[in-house]
């Protein structure tokens, strides 16, 4: 008796194993870890909370266009302070813009290399909401960068 409700518990409990591996393996490492890591604050739709945390939706894209944009989104404390590797967090922003901001894209958008976040993150933003401030103002002027993925030779 013991041993048959066992059997059904493990075999209860290897279903439920596969259909994880299963829903994880629909989705992307970058999904999962902006999932984990910060959809908390940013919720899943990318939407955040007005007045609290910014939306990404049909947002984030906005920031490659001016000088210090493409640098703020590897800086700002979410990314920067994750406990992503420099890797993911290439992955994790690239699946961000791609996902949650294409249509804000810039045409000639070149997607965030290791390397690139390596360079960047060590330096963090001196006063975040300053940095933001100036970048959303430039943002509304129309300011334009020239496209650099700053992680070689120019
Ligand atoms: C504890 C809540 C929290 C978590 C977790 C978080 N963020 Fe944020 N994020 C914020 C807030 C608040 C801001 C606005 C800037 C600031 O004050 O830090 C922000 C700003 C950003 C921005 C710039 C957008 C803008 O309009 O300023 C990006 C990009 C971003 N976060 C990406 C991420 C990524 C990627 C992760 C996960 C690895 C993450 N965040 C996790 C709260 C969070």
């Amino acid at each position: 008796m013991f041993r048959h409700s066992l059997h059904k518990l493990l075999r209860g409990l290897v279903l439920a194993l596969w259909g994880l591996a299963v829903q994880a393996d629909g989705m992307s490492a970058p999904q999962i870890n902006y999932i984990l890591h910060c959809q908390g604050c940013h919720l899943a739709d990318g939407s955040g909370t007005a007045g609290k945390v910014p939306a990404l939706k049909n947002a984030a894209g906005r920031f490659l266009y001016v000088p210090g944009g493409r640098e703020y989104l590897v800086q700002v404390p979410g990314t920067a302070q994750s406990a992503l590797t420099d890797c993911e967090v290439a992955g994790v922003l690239n699946w961000i813009l791609l996902n949650f901001s294409e249509t804000e894209l810039p045409a000639d958008f070149i997607p965030y290399s290791t390397v690139e976040i390596s360079r960047v993150r060590p330096h963090p933003l001196a006063d975040v909401s300053a940095a933001r401030a100036r970048l959303m103002a430039e943002i509304s002027a129309g300011t334009r960068s020239i496209p650099t993925n700053l992680s070689g030779k120019h």
